[in-house]
């Protein structure tokens, strides 16, 4: 018997009908899901080449997903989406797998984390006074939040910010504000603002006012 297709006819032939294990096309990305927005609704994105089509399944911390068994959870061809989801129950480490008969393919993590700010405690806070030449710290005491925020300090008034120099540092671990060598142009009301880099969702403590301590003694005038 001859084959007499053409060439090109041939090949194609010969590629739907190769059959091949799974090779990722698209492999799922880590995810920062904003609780801000609207829609509480996170993809996982997965998709795979294969002859047969390959079949998914997720993993969530090495465990696998059972998607019929949650009502929040919806497979789209290789797509994996989240309902509702929130950081209690479905922060962590997710994987695919795509398979057919002829191999199994296992993705690269995707870390889904989340992302907020909550509102500073309104309670007001109390004044801190201090000698004229010493130092001082004022305490941010920031809101519950994910991922890390940004620190800065408003003095006065917004948006008027404290700048950091030799005498003044703003700590980006928690936020404090030191001050050394304090000076009666120091003087005034602090306000910690922290911001969300991934929502650029912004709030401010209430203030804090600095004061200058008196010994008691009356201020000598040189006249
Ligand atoms: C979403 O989750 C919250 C609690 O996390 C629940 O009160 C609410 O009913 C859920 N909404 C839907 C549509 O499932
Ligand atoms: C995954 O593991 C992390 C770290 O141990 C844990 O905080 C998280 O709750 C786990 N996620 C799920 C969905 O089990």
């Amino acid at each position: 018997r001859t084959f007499n297709a053409s060439p090109k006819i041939r090949q194609t032939k010969l590629l739907c009908l190769a059959e091949f294990g799974p090779v990722f096309v698209q492999e799922p990305d880590d995810v920062i899901f904003s609780l801000d927005s609207d829609e509480k609704k996170v993809m996982l994105r997965c998709e795979a080449r294969g002859n047969p089509p390959p079949t998914y399944s997720w993993f969530v911390n090495d465990t696998e997903v059972h998607a019929e068994a949650d009502y929040r959870y919806s497979l789209i061809e290789g797509n994996f989406i989240i309902t509702n989801a929130s950081e209690i129950t479905d922060y962590g480490r997710y994987q695919c797998k795509a398979e057919n008969s002829f191999g199994t393919v296992l993705s690269r993590d995707a870390l889904l984390q989340f992302a907020y700010l909550k509102p500073f405690s309104t309670k007001t806070r109390g004044g801190v006074s201090v000698r004229e030449g010493q130092g001082v710290v004022l305490m941010c005491t920031p809101p519950l939040h994910s991922p890390e925020i940004i620190y800065s300090w408003v003095f006065n008034e917004f948006p008027s910010f404290v700048a950091e120099d030799s005498r003044r540092f703003i700590s980006q671990d928690t936020g404090n504000l030191y001050i050394s060598k304090v000076q009666p142009s120091d003087v005034g009301s602090y306000i910690c603002l922290v911001k969300n880099p991934v929502t650029n969702a912004r709030v401010l403590s209430p203030p804090t006012p600095l004061t200058l301590k008196t010994d008691g003694k009356p201020t000598v005038v040189h006249q």
